[in-house]
């Protein structure tokens, strides 16, 4: 949710990004503090990395060389569903399709698994932010689309609850 931080210095590189099924709670933490606008709150950033060491949770990363780059968290509340618990790519790899590679590699192993359906919780549209705004965008592209909005839910301002079909 929206709050401000600090950014970690990462220089891009010209090596391919792969995805693996792999848990790195120090390089969630790296990515998470690049993107001060979204993962600002210390606690919140302190859970998250909790989270990413959490066999509730599973994980997919990605990588570029040895260096985390992105990460999806998926949480299995139930066998028909997934939910998107965490997704995060690196302020310095942001829009070269490594998130667009993390959702497809998640929708896919749910697919594969029985799930039907996909979700995901983020800030809604009636907070203006264009940070939040980017991210809907981002999901919307993803097939993710808007169900409900709430007050309170996640923090004190609305949140978005979305939902991509898996079949
Ligand atoms: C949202 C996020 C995960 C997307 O990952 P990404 O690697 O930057 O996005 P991709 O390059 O895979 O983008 C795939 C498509 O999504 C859409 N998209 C992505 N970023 C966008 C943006 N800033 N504005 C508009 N559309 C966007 C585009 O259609 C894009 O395809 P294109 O580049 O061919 O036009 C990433 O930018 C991020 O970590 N953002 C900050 C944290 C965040 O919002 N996390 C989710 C919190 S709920």
């Amino acid at each position: 949710m929206p709050h401000r931080g600090d950014a970690a210095e990462v220089t891009p590189t010209t090596s391919p990004v792969t995805i693996a099924a792999r848990r790195d709670p120090a390089g969630v933490e790296r990515v998470l503090r690049s993107l001060p606008q979204w993962f600002g709150i210390e606690e919140a950033i302190q859970q998250y990395i909790r989270d990413a060491a959490d066999l509730a949770y599973e994980s997919l990363t990605a990588w570029s060389g040895d260096r985390c780059v992105g990460v999806a968290l998926i949480r299995r509340h139930y066998p028909e569903t997934g939910e998107l618990h965490l997704l995060a790519v690196h302020a310095a790899y942001r829009r070269t399709g490594v998130g667009q590679r993390l959702v497809r590699r998640a929708a896919s192993d749910l697919i594969s698994t029985g799930a039907q359906l996909f979700s995901v919780h983020t800030v809604g549209p009636s907070y203006q932010d264009t940070g939040y705004a980017q991210t809907r965008d981002f999901y919307a592209s993803m097939g993710f689309v808007p169900l409900e909005e709430h007050q309170g839910l996640d923090w004190t301002g609305p949140t978005l609850i979305l939902v991509k079909p898996l079949r």
